[in-house]
């Protein structure tokens, strides 16, 4: 990762250091219910306090508008301190006074939580007066949050570019990571694509098909290629207008050498209920008010045999309904297969995505990837082959 500076080149004693770190985690009424994020930035947070920094974390919460009590950034940074073990005080704005103040009183080594940047709409806008107040607090800034890199704001990008920048320990992580999966990966690589639908994962499908030497697709996206192929799928969720879309994609991939792996046979039920009954059927058989709500066993083999072959993994996305079981068999099985390889050295593993990590957890392999991303909609991009204008402005600086 050369264009990229990181904390093993910032000087950081005595210094104000503005962290952006991605605090949009799971929460109830205030309480926070996953802890992946948080517990993702307390290197970066650790190690700039133990070299005598000043720890000023900026983050939003939820997607308000305008500054609401419901979405402050405060319990949250109760749970912060809890997972870094130390204090960390809380300041109610993250511009103006009260968050000048509360940085004036900062000694070396101290952990400050500024409230939600998105109270103010200029964050948003990458408002440059908002980048300049914003820049007054720091004087150097740490992006640790690859999870909104996606985002042009004045915290994630335009900061970037008014201070001296570096990349965290998380970001720095997740873009080694990346860039071993799809731009330096070891060859073959085979990624694993599900979810609901072809038309959100389009340019997603058709950059990974000129970078992988495999795609495994699974979901109800499969449901779609199938109906393209004339299979019957019965009642099965699909996108039946993108029919023609899904044919352009076979073709392409063809083209590319990339080998498509779509399902050979399919779990199905009546009812889209968890513990629904279920009946593996093939193709040529799936009933006319049956849905497939998973791939099927020999579905399940041919992908671990492709995953055999393969050198290198991207993950996105669950093959069935994974929330419901037992439709959860497909992904849950593929998933502990690659985990396997992994543990072996065989296998390079790289998931991330919304549900993917959910789907990870719950089959019990979310430690056992080589790398497992939090991001959402960052990692689409990524996938999509987008540049992510939170990492280019820490490119350039
Ligand atoms: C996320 O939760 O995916 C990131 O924090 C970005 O949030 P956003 O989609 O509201 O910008
Ligand atoms: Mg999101």
């Amino acid at each position: 990762m050369p264009d990229f500076r990181t904390l093993d080149s910032a000087d950081l004693s005595g210094k104000r250091v503005l962290v952006r770190v991605d605090l949009n985690v799971p929460a109830d009424s205030g309480k926070v219910t996953d802890f992946t994020r948080i517990e993702r930035v307390v290197p970066t947070i650790k190690e700039i306090s133990d070299k005598g920094g000043k720890v000023i974390l900026l983050a939003h919460f939820g997607r308000p508008k305008g500054r609401d009590p419901k979405e402050s950034l405060k319990p949250v940074a109760e749970a912060v301190a809890r997972v870094v073990g130390r204090p960390v005080a809380f300041a109610d704005d993250c511009i103006g006074e009260a968050a000048e103040s509360a940085v004036a009183a900062m000694k070396n080594g101290d952990i400050l939580c500024l409230e939600n940047t998105r109270f103010h709409k200029e964050e948003e806008k990458n408002d440059p007066a908002f980048v300049e107040k914003l820049a007054k607090l720091g004087d150097v800034y740490v992006n640790d949050a690859f999870s909104a890199a996606h985002r042009a704001h004045a915290s994630t990008e335009g900061l970037a570019r008014k201070l001296p920048a570096y990349a965290g320990r998380t970001m720095q992580a997740e873009l080694e990571a990346l860039s071993r999966a799809l731009e330096t990966p070891t060859k073959p690589v085979i990624a694993v694509v599900g979810g609901a639908k072809v038309s959100t994962k389009l340019e997603l499908l058709e950059n990974l098909i000129s970078k992988v030497d495999a795609l495994v697709i699974g979901g109800a996206m499969a449901n779609t290629f199938l109906f393209a192929q004339g299979v019957k799928i019965g009642k099965s969720l699909a996108e039946k207008e993108m029919a023609d879309t899904a044919r352009r994609i076979l073709a392409k991939a063809e083209d590319a050498n990339c080998a498509i792996i779509l399902p050979v046979d399919a779990t199905i039920a009546y009812h889209f209920e968890a513990n629904a009954p279920s009946f593996n059927y093939g193709l040529d058989a799936i009933p006319a008010d049956a849905m497939i709500l998973d791939v099927g066993p020999q579905s399940m083999e041919r992908i671990k045999g492709a995953l055999d072959d393969a050198a290198t993994l991207v993950w996105n996305g669950p093959l069935g309904a994974f929330e419901m079981k037992p439709f959860d068999a497909g992904t849950v099985t593929v998933a502990r297969y690659a985990a396997d390889r992994t543990k072996q050295k065989k296998l390079v593993s790289v998931a991330g995505g919304g549900d993917t990590v959910a789907a990870l957890n719950a089959a019990g392999v979310g430690e056992k990837f080589t790398y497992v991303s939090t991001a959402g909609g960052a990692f689409l991009e990524w996938l999509e082959g987008r540049k992510l204008p939170g990492v280019e402005a820490l490119r350039a600086s």
